[in-house]
C-alpha cells in the first residue's frame, strides 16, 4: 500500500495561482448558467427600476402592483396614509415604490442563493466552479463591504411584514365594488404571494431562526416540524427565488397594462360575468 509521501502529486484542474481568467479544463457548458442569470437578473433590475420611478399605472380597481405595496403615501385609494405629506423633502424624488421597494430589493440582494449567482454572473468571482477568476486574492465576506451581507437576517424580518401586506392585497383583489368576485388579477396576485411565501419561508436565515438555534432540534416537536417544513422549501430555494421573481414582475406588468387599458380584464361576480378595461 502506498503512503502519501509516495503518491504522485495530483495535477490540478485549474492552475489557481497562475491561471488566466476563464482558464479551465471543464468541457461542459459552464458559461451557460452565469449567462442566463446575468440576462434574467439584469432584465428584472432594469424593468423594476423603470417601474418604480413611474409613479403611475400601479393600481387598477382592487389590484395594486406588488412593487408599490404597501403604499404608505400616494394618490391611489390603496394608500394607507393618504397623499404625499407636505413635510416630504421637495429635493427628494417621490414614488410610493421608492419608499418600500428597498426592503425586498436588499432582501434579494443579500440572499444566499442570489449571492452565489451574481458573484459568478456579474463579477465573475469566479465565473463558475473550477474556472479561473480575474483576481488572485480572496477577500471573502468577512471584510467591508461584503460583510454587510450579514444584514440579510434583518431584511428577512422586514420582508415578512411586506409579504403580509401582499397577502392582504391578494385578499382585497377578490372584492369588486364591495362584492366578492374573481378576476385574472385576483389569480395573478394570489399566485404571486404563494410563490413569494415559498421563497421567504425557505430562507436559510429563517431555517436557522426556526431550528438552528437548538443543539438538538428534534427535542422540540413543534419547532422540529416547522424546521422540516422550512428545510423542504429550502431544498428548492433557487426555484422559489426565480419563480417568485418572475411572478412579482409579471404582477406589476399585469396591473400596469390593465391600468393603461391595454389588457382586457375579466371578472366574475355572483350571477354576473363582466369584462372591462
Ligand atoms: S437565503 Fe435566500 S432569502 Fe434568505
Amino acid at each position: 500500500m502506498g503512503t502519501t509521501a509516495n503518491r504522485e502529486p495530483a495535477t490540478p484542474d485549474v492552475l489557481w495561482a497562475n491561471g488566466r481568467f476563464g482558464q479551465t479544463s471543464r468541457r461542459d457548458r459552464w458559461w451557460l448558467s452565469p449567462l442566463l442569470v446575468f440576462l434574467g437578473l439584469g432584465t428584472f433590475l432594469v424593468y423594476a427600476n423603470w417601474a418604480a420611478w413611474q409613479n403611475q399605472h400601479y393600481t387598477f380597481g382592487p389590484y395594486i402592483s406588488p412593487f408599490y405595496s404597501p403604499e404608505i403615501f400616494g394618490d391611489s385609494p390603496h394608500a394607507w396614509f393618504g397623499p404625499k405629506p407636505t413635510w416630504y423633502p421637495s429635493f427628494l424624488p417621490f414614488s410610493p415604490a421608492l419608499l418600500i421597494l428597498w426592503i425586498p430589493g436588499l432582501f434579494r440582494l443579500t440572499c444566499y442563493y442570489y449571492r452565489g449567482a451574481y458573484y459568478k454572473s456579474f463579477w465573475a468571482d469566479p465565473p463558475a466552479c473550477a474556472v479561473g477568476e480575474p483576481r488572485k486574492s480572496y477577500l471573502g465576506e468577512r471584510t467591508f463591504p461584503l460583510v454587510l451581507q450579514n444584514f440579510h437576517r434583518y431584511f428577512l424580518r422586514l420582508s415578512y411584514l411586506v409579504w403580509g401586506f401582499l397577502v392582504y392585497d391578494a385578499w382585497k383583489s377578490f372584492w369588486f365594488q364591495g362584492r366578492f368576485g374573481l378576476g385574472i388579477g385576483s389569480l395573478v396576485l394570489t399566485v404571486n404571494v404563494v410563490l413569494l411565501g415559498g421563497y421567504v419561508f425557505g430562507c436559510h436565515a429563517f431555517r436557522h431562526l426556526v431550528g438552528g438555534v437548538f443543539d438538538r432540534v428534534s427535542e422540540h416537536p413543534i419547532r422540529y416540524q416547522l424546521y422540516n417544513c422550512v428545510t423542504c422549501l429550502n431544498g428548492n430555494h433557487k426555484k422559489w427565488a426565480w419563480a417568485s421573481l418572475c411572478s412579482v414582475g409579471f404582477a406589476d406588468i399585469y396591473v400596469r397594462l390593465c391600468s393603461m387599458g391595454i389588457w382586457l380584464i375579466f371578472y366574475t361576480l355572483p350571477n354576473k360575468v363582466a369584462a372591462t378595461c
